[in-house]
């Protein structure tokens, strides 16, 4: 919301009187003075006008090392859910930016940010997602060809974006894709009649999964990985 906007519906005051709030220099946003009445706000922006706060709801923004047999979900009435690993991290304002099914390992976003999330994960953005992929049989030069022009999917009746295949060893690759459609990399490579027996999310956009991060621990993003994100 335009900040002008945001203070009128706040203080109820016309919008020549917040235009002269913003004149005379009484809001902050950020803790910073703010004239420019234009500038939009989040909702986790602070915003202060003649010292008064009117918001200061903190964004929270969360990397998980997510273990194999746990569920992307809030909450399950059977299975333990990477919402379990968080429990002192904030609860039930987070969600998931980008799930993983439940034997995949590695890279979870977790967040109360609902425009961050869909920043990360939305097709169009193109933010690539990074997985480590063990399948049962030979992966052979054709899946990177086929990967590359886009795989369709009858399911949902579209064409997925094309992805790129390094194969590191004859099991082993290492594919990147541009969105999260439903059990995306193992349909994939099931094209192939190739069943992915493990895999692992190193990264998605800019942000990698931190190598000292164990299984099942999380910890908060850094300033810089959660602004990269809007890049
Ligand atoms: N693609 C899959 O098939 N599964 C995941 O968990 C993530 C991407």
């Amino acid at each position: 919301m335009r900040l002008d906007r945001f203070i009128g519906h706040h203080t109820q005051q016309s919008k020549k009187a917040v235009r002269l709030l913003l004149a005379k220099r009484r809001v902050k946003v950020g803790g910073e003075v703010e004239v420019d009445g234009l500038r939009e706000v989040t909702k986790f922006c602070r915003v202060e006008l003649s010292e008064v706060t009117l918001q200061d709801r903190q964004g929270l923004y969360f990397m998980l090392h997510k273990p194999a047999g746990y569920l992307s979900a809030t909450s399950d009435p059977s299975l333990p859910t990477v919402m379990d690993l968080m429990a002192s991290q904030g609860g039930e304002q987070l969600h998931i930016g980008g799930r993983l099914d439940l034997d995949t390992t590695g890279l979870l976003l977790i967040t109360n940010d609902g425009n961050w999330s869909r920043r990360i994960t939305e097709p169009s953005v193109r933010k690539p997602k990074v997985y480590l992929v063990a399948t049962a049989d030979l992966i052979t030069p054709e899946y990177g060809e086929l990967f590359e022009r886009g795989v369709y999917l009858d399911h949902e009746d579209l064409m997925i974006q094309p992805a790129q295949l390094e194969i590191l060893e004859s099991r082993l690759a290492r594919l990147t894709i541009y969105e999260g459609r439903y059990r995306q990399v193992k349909r994939m490579f099931y094209r192939f009649k190739n069943r992915v027996v493990a895999l692992h999310r190193e990264s998605m956009g800019e942000i990698v999964l931190d190598p000292e991060l164990s299984v099942g621990d999380c910890r908060a993003l850094t300033k810089e990985e959660v602004e990269c994100v809007w890049r």
